[in-house]
């Protein structure tokens, strides 16, 4: 049996399943995720039981490049408890014990409560994430996504043409600070400058258009910078209507899959001092990456 896709709802979110995804997919398989990828934009798959971690870089793998090095440098970190090539979502240290109340790395996690799409504040960009559940509080960490392909159809004909060639500009340390993450070290500042990105793209799998905007996205690029911020809070409050968005409740297990070039995520709030929260991300990139 091949791969089934059962949409949650209309055109935005899909669970997938009927295919053994901890082994590498076939070629068949891979492009009907892709194709499930590109038509939902959100998808997950729910084995019931945590992926490890090298199953989890091998399908990751399968649809697309990944990262060689970590794109950038949160001071005082020390990274040992999974992958390298693994992002490390959980509020877990490295001795296996929960981060404690201003640690910087718990001070870091928290602004992905805030709506962003992965890594936008890189120029090489982030296509999908994998995120895989393998430990879940017993209350809220639920995820919510947005649907940016949707939310720039539904914009008035004179907010495109108005918008249709703006540039963002994107930092990592600017939507840190927007959640209250101190003042960035030097060495945070040089691990990852600002980048730029047009805020109305092509998505390349549907040739749909879309909104690319993320937390991570300060000010136009061109524009007085409080101007720019106005617009893009308004295309933010206007693009996570509930209409454009998924919520997942998380299963011990779930691997859920979001493409990063159409969609916004953001976690939402559980007692991160005081349960377990054990959340890996694996990320493609639109190109390859050297070093
Ligand atoms: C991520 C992310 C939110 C969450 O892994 O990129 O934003 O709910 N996660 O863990
Ligand atoms: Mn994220």
């Amino acid at each position: 049996m091949g791969l089934t896709v059962r949409p949650v709802g209309g055109e935005f979110g899909a669970e997938i399943g009927g295919v053994d995804l901890s082994r590498a997919p076939d070629a068949t398989t891979r492009g009907d995720i892709v194709a499930a990828m590109d038509r939902y934009a959100v998808c997950f798959y729910r084995p019931g039981r945590a992926m490890a971690d090298n199953a989890h870089l091998v399908l990751a793998k399968s649809l697309g490049p990944m990262d060689a090095t970590p794109v950038f440098k949160i001071t005082g970190r020390v990274k040992t408890r999974i992958s390298p090539q693994l992002q490390d979502v959980a509020n877990i240290d490295d001795k296996d014990e929960l981060m404690k109340e201003g640690s910087r790395v718990i001070l870091f996690r928290r602004g992905d409560r805030l709506w962003h799409c992965d890594m936008s504040f890189h120029p090489n960009r982030a296509v999908y994430s994998l995120l895989s559940a393998h430990e879940i509080p017993p209350e809220g960490g639920d995820t919510e996504f947005t649907d940016l392909r949707a939310a720039y159809d539904a914009l008035p004909a004179a907010t495109k043409a108005r918008i249709e060639h703006l540039v963002a500009v994107h930092s990592i340390w600017y939507s840190r600070a927007a959640a209250g993450f101190p003042e960035p070290t030097a060495e945070e500042l040089e691990s990852r400058p600002p980048t730029r990105h047009k805020l109305v793209q092509t998505h390349p799998g549907s040739g749909r258009k879309t909104l690319y905007l993320a937390s991570h996205a300060s000010h136009i690029e061109g524009w007085p910078e409080d101007e720019g911020r106005v617009l893009l809070k308004e295309l933010k409050e206007f693009a996570t209507q509930g209409r454009f968005m998924y919520r997942h409740s998380w299963r011990l297990g779930d691997i859920v899959i979001w493409d990063n070039r159409c969609t916004m995520h953001r976690g939402t709030p559980y007692e991160d001092t005081r349960y377990r929260r054990d959340m890996r991300r694996a990320t493609t990139r639109e190109a390859a990456v050297s070093a």
